[in-house]
C-alpha cells in the first residue's frame, strides 16, 4: 500500500504581493535602528525564508540639509540584490517627505515605507513617527504627498494607536488604503508601551477586516514559529513581521518558514554554527559599513551578544565580545568556538 502523505502546511501561509511585487514567503524582517544593516539583512536573506527587508528609518529632513544628506543617503546601505526591499522614511512635513521619497527612488528603493511607529521623543515630539497618529490629518497629508510624488508601492507601518487605549491604526488604515497606499504593517501596541506588555493582536484582526485590498503584515511578540502561525490564526493577517526575535537568531525566517510549510520544527542551529553566523555578521558589518571599524565594533558588541554563545549559566564569550575593540578580538573569540567543534575527537 503506498503510504498517504499528509501535508501539515498551515492554511493561511500564502505569499502576497504589494502592488505587483511578490512577498514570498510572506514573512518581513521589520525594521530596526542600528541592527537591520546590509550585513544583518543579506545575512538574513542568505539563510532564507524572509520576503521582505526593510532599512532603519531615516530622517526625511537629513535629505533638506547639505551636511546631513551624505549621511542620509548612505544610510540607505542596499544592493540590487536585495530587491525587494523597502526603504523606511520619517517626517512630519509632507513636502520634505515627498521629495526624501523621490531621492530613495532614484537611488533604488522598491518600496517606500512610512514610519508611523516610532515613540522615541527625538521622533514624536516632532510630530513624526508614532505621532502621526495623533494627528489623522497630518498623516493623511503625509501618505497622500508620498504616494503622489513616487511611482513605487508606498506603505506604512503604524502602531495601535498614539494615546493609550486609543485604537487609531483602524480607521487610519482604511484613509490610507483610500489615498493608495499598499500595505500596513500593525505592531500591535500603544506607542506608551515602547516595547514592554504584551501586543493585543486583536488589533491586527480588526486592521485586516476594515481594509479592503490592501495587504496586513501583523507586527509584536513574534520570537516562534508557533507565535507565527497563532498570529495568523487569530488574525487573518496576510503576512508577518518579525523584529526582536530576529536578533542573533538571522535563521528564523527559515524556521518558520519551513514550519507554516510543513508543520515540522527545524533543529536550533549548533554553538559553532552559531558563532560562524556571528563571525559572517562582524565581518560583514566591517567590510560593508559607512563608519570605521571602532565604530562598527561598538555596534557589534550588542549585536553578537544576541547569538547567545555562552554555555547555560557562563557569561564568558559574553564579556570578551563586549570588551572587543577590533574586529580581530572578536574573531580571536568566535574562531575558537567554531573549530572547536569541527576538531576531531
Ligand atoms: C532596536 C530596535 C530598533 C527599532 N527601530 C525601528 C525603526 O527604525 N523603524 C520602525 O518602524 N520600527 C523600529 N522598531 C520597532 C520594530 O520594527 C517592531 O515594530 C517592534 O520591535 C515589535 O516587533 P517584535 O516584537 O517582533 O520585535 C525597532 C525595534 C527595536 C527593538
Amino acid at each position: 500500500m503506498i503510504p498517504s502523505t499528509t501535508t501539515r502546511a498551515h492554511p493561511r501561509f500564502k505569499p502576497f504581493t504589494i502592488d505587483g511585487i511578490p512577498i514570498d514567503p510572506p514573512l518581513t524582517l521589520a525594521p530596526m535602528a542600528g541592527h537591520t544593516h546590509y550585513a544583518f539583512r543579506s545575512l538574513i536573506r542568505e539563510q532564507g525564508g524572509c520576503g521582505l527587508v526593510c532599512t532603519e528609518l531615516i530622517s526625511s529632513e537629513a535629505f533638506q540639509n547639505r551636511g546631513r544628506y551624505k549621511q542620509a543617503v548612505q544610510r540607505f546601505d542596499f544592493y540590487p540584490h536585495e530587491f525587494p526591499i523597502a526603504v523606511q522614511l520619517f517626517g512630519s512635513d509632507p513636502f520634505v517627505m515627498a521629495e526624501a521619497a523621490k531621492i530613495v527612488v532614484d537611488h533604488g528603493a522598491a518600496i517606500v515605507d512610512i514610519n508611523m511607529g516610532c515613540w522615541v521623543p527625538k521622533v514624536a515630539k516632532k510630530g513624526a513617527g508614532a505621532a502621526l497618529l495623533r494627528d489623522v490629518c497630518t498623516a493623511t497629508a503625509v501618505v497622500e504627498a508620498v504616494v503622489k510624488a513616487v511611482s513605487v508601492p508606498v506603505t506604512v507601518k503604524v502602531r495601535s494607536g498614539f494615546e493609550d487605549g486609543v485604537v487609531t491604526a483602524v480607521p487610519f488604515a482604511k484613509a490610507a488604503e483610500q489615498c493608495g497606499v499598499k500595505a500596513i504593517a500593525v505592531h500591535a501596541r500603544f506607542a506608551g508601551q515602547g516595547h514592554s506588555g504584551q501586543a493585543d493582536w486583536d488589533v491586527i484582526r480588526r486592521v485586516k477586516e476594515t481594509v479592503t485590498t490592501m495587504p496586513v503584515i501583523g507586527n509584536g511578540d513574534v520570537l516562534t514559529p508557533e507565535d507565527a502561525a497563532r498570529m495568523l490564526d487569530e488574525t487573518g493577517c496576510d503576512g508577518v513581521m518579525i523584529g526582536r526575535g530576529a536578533l542573533g537568531r538571522p535563521w528564523i525566517f527559515r524556521h518558520v518558514a519551513h514550519f507554516l510549510a510543513t508543520g515540522e520544527r527545524l533543529p536550533e542551529p549548533s554553538r559553532a554554527e552559531r558563532a560562524a553566523l556571528a563571525l559572517e555578521h562582524a565581518r560583514r558589518l566591517v567590510r560593508t559599513s559607512i563608519f570605521r571599524e571602532a565604530a562598527c565594533v561598538l555596534e557589534l558588541r550588542g549585536q553578537l551578544s544576541k547569538y547567545r554563545l555562552d554555555e547555560d549559566g557562563s557569561v564568558t564569550i559574553r564579556n570578551q565580545i563586549v570588551r572587543a575593540t577590533t574586529l580581530a578580538d572578536i574573531e580571536a573569540v568566535l574562531l575558537p568556538l567554531i573549530e572547536r567543534e569541527h576538531a576531531p575527537r
